[in-house]
């Protein structure tokens, strides 16, 4: 197992060189999920820096997510947004899939917006519809905060009170009110994949609290809340998981439908970055 020190060394590694290459103190990080790659388009950009040539970094897989990070303004906030993801299901630790988030701190993040793709559990949902995420179940099997405990980034043990920023929560669905946009709002339920639900589980997740079901974000989310970060998330529900009504569904049709409703994400996510 890696030490606190490697771990310390890798991320001051990666930092390091990140500021080696530019020269920008972001505030704000943003995790684009499936099919949310524009939402970038917005941002005056300063700068990327492409993740296989920072030391420690993980690359990315998935055909569907480019592998770089990208600085730049956005509504006049510095924002760092990381276009491409890690998930459990391609095979990377828990350490691996958050290690971004980590150097994002170490960078400057004090706020985490993150964004997913995910599947419907609330039968008032409809494909399409963007899910404001109020909270998560953990259903991975494990957290990246498992092993020794560096106590200059974060707590032991820490509480997961207000995990999603109640003023983040309010402030999201105001913009959204103005905006003029329905949103829903919802419990995420995060788990390995790659395999969707069969009709049983989406009904045992419902049943546990779920709104929505995904392959991310909660790793991700933890590891933000444990160093202090405010974080923000949101869902694009892409299909429908309702066990008396299951058809077929595709990548091809998750990643169209998350394409759909990016643009309505992506002024929604832009005005919240103006409001905090
Ligand atoms: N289940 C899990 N993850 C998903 C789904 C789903 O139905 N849709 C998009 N991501």
């Amino acid at each position: 197992m890696e030490t606190i020190q490697q771990l310390h060394n890798n991320i001051k590694e990666a930092t390091e060189y990140i500021k080696s290459q530019i020269d920008f103190r972001p505030e704000i990080g943003i995790i684009l999920g499936t099919g949310l790659g524009s939402l970038v388009d917005g941002i005056e950009l300063a700068g990327t820096v492409e993740y296989e040539n920072i030391p420690h970094f993980p690359t990315s897989t998935v055909e569907s997510h480019a592998g770089r990070l990208l600085f730049g303004t956005l509504r006049g906030k510095k924002v760092i947004c990381m276009q491409g993801r890690f998930h459990f299901y391609e095979g990377y630790s828990f350490k691996q899939i958050v290690f971004p988030v980590w150097v994002m701190k170490e960078l400057g993040m004090k706020t985490l917006i993150a964004s997913n793709a995910a599947g419907g559990l609330n039968p008032n949902f409809k494909a399409g519809d963007i899910m404001l995420i109020k909270d998560h179940i953990n259903f991975f099997p494990g957290s990246p905060l498992i092993g020794p405990n560096d106590n200059n980034m974060g707590p032991r043990f820490p509480d997961m009170y207000e995990v999603y920023n109640k003023e983040f929560l309010g402030l999201a669905r105001e913009t959204a009110l103005k905006q003029n946009l329905h949103i829903q709002e919802g419990v995420y339920i995060g788990l390995t994949g790659p395999c969707l639900e069969t009709a049983a589980e989406y009904r045992m997740f419902r049943i546990l609290g779920g709104d929505a079901v995904g392959m991310s974000t909660v790793p991700e989310v933890i590891a933000a809340h444990h160093q202090g970060n405010k974080v923000l998330a949101f869902s694009i529900i892409t299909d429908m998981g309702l066990p008396d009504n299951m058809h077929p569904c595709s990548i091809e049709e998750v990643i169209k439908i998350a394409g759909e409703a990016e643009p309505k994400l992506r002024e929604l996510i832009a005005r919240c970055v103006e409001g905090m």
